[in-house]
């Protein structure tokens, strides 16, 4: 029997359809409940076994079609990626070193979890590559251990966290929901998106779960669940972007049925009703000039795939 050389892991984006954010705690953390939503704009990371590098370390490269993306991945070892092959390689007596390779169409520093789903292929890949002997309730946990997002990519579908975001419990949902991203030039960093938060909403309330958001899921009710839409960060990246308040008009007057900011941002995400509304909306943002592009994708989708 041949050893399998390479394993390549399927990952999808996240948007978030709640993020509500709660005072900051003491370990500098935020009280979240965020629900998740896994939609189909996918990385691929492909990892292969280097008996040149030590056990559990790696060598990464990227590519994508967008080249300013690219360009803002880090290739270093503080690379999620590279730091979840690290972490799984320590209870991993077969472990050896690896070559990662990051095919990117997530949005780079987007606001989408990109480097979080990097993360969690990462994990599932490593674990395939040197004979799958983590169980999957230990690979959640060191997804937790390396980022709060990066337990709900191993999930997909829809899920709310809680904590600061990494507890995870499934959210039913009915149908398939439509999307349009505006990317924007340029990322923004989630800690100071986080610390605008804290200097704009001293007095945060504790967060609660949106339970309109979770009949409108239920339903599949794509108007409902666009009325529902609600984002904390939104403010705050507004106040560090003011230029993505154009990009949620264009996107309202073009008749999205909802609008936010994705995560922390800068993407923008819009809810459209179905496909033919999504083309036609993408085309407005693009024509706008408002924004960079405008990709179109649909969830909820599985989580981190052995492709
Ligand atoms: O968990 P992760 O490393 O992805 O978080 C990145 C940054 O986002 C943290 O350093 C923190 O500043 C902020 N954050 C937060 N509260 C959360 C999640 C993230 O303040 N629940």
């Amino acid at each position: 029997m041949n050893a399998t050389t390479a394993v390549t892991v399927r990952v999808p984006a996240k948007v978030n359809l709640q993020l509500a954010v709660g005072p900051a705690r003491d370990d500098g953390y935020h009280g979240l409940v965020n629900v998740f939503h896994a939609v189909s704009l996918f990385d691929e990371v492909t990892v292969s076994a280097a008996p040149d590098l030590r056990p559990g370390t790696a060598a990464l490269s990227v590519d994508g079609d967008r080249p300013d993306h690219v360009a803002r991945v880090p290739l270093d070892d503080g690379n999620l990626a590279a730091r979840a092959a690290a972490l799984l390689a320590r209870e991993t007596p077969t472990a050896t070193g690896v070559r990662i390779h990051l095919s990117k169409a997530i949005p780079v520093a987007g606001g989408m979890a990109g480097g979080s789903a990097d993360a969690a292929a990462a994990l599932v890949a490593c674990n395939t590559l040197w004979g799958g002997g983590v169980s999957r309730t230990r690979l959640l946990e060191l997804a937790a251990d390396l980022g709060s997002d990066v337990p709900f990519p191993l999930l997909g579908r829809t899920a709310v966290g809680t904590g600061r975001g990494e507890r995870l419990a499934p959210v039913p949902v009915r149908g398939t929901f439509h999307w349009v991203f505006a990317l924007a030039e340029g990322g923004l960093s989630t800690a100071e998106v986080f610390a605008e938060y804290d200097r704009l909403r001293p007095d945060a309330p504790q967060p609660r779960l949106d339970e309109e958001l979770v009949a409108a899921l239920a339903a599949g009710d794509a108007l409902r669940l666009g009325a529902a839409l609600g984002n904390d960060l939104q403010r705050a990246a507004l106040s560090l972007r003011p230029g993505l308040g154009a990009v949620l008009d264009v996107g309202r007057d073009a008749g999205a049925l909802g609008a936010i900011v994705s995560g922390s941002g800068p993407t923008c995400a819009f809810l459209v009703g179905s496909p033919d509304r999504a083309r036609e909306l993408a085309a407005a943002l693009r024509d706008s000039k408002e924004c960079a592009d405008a990709v179109i994708a649909h969830g909820p989708v599985p989580g981190a795939t052995v492709v």
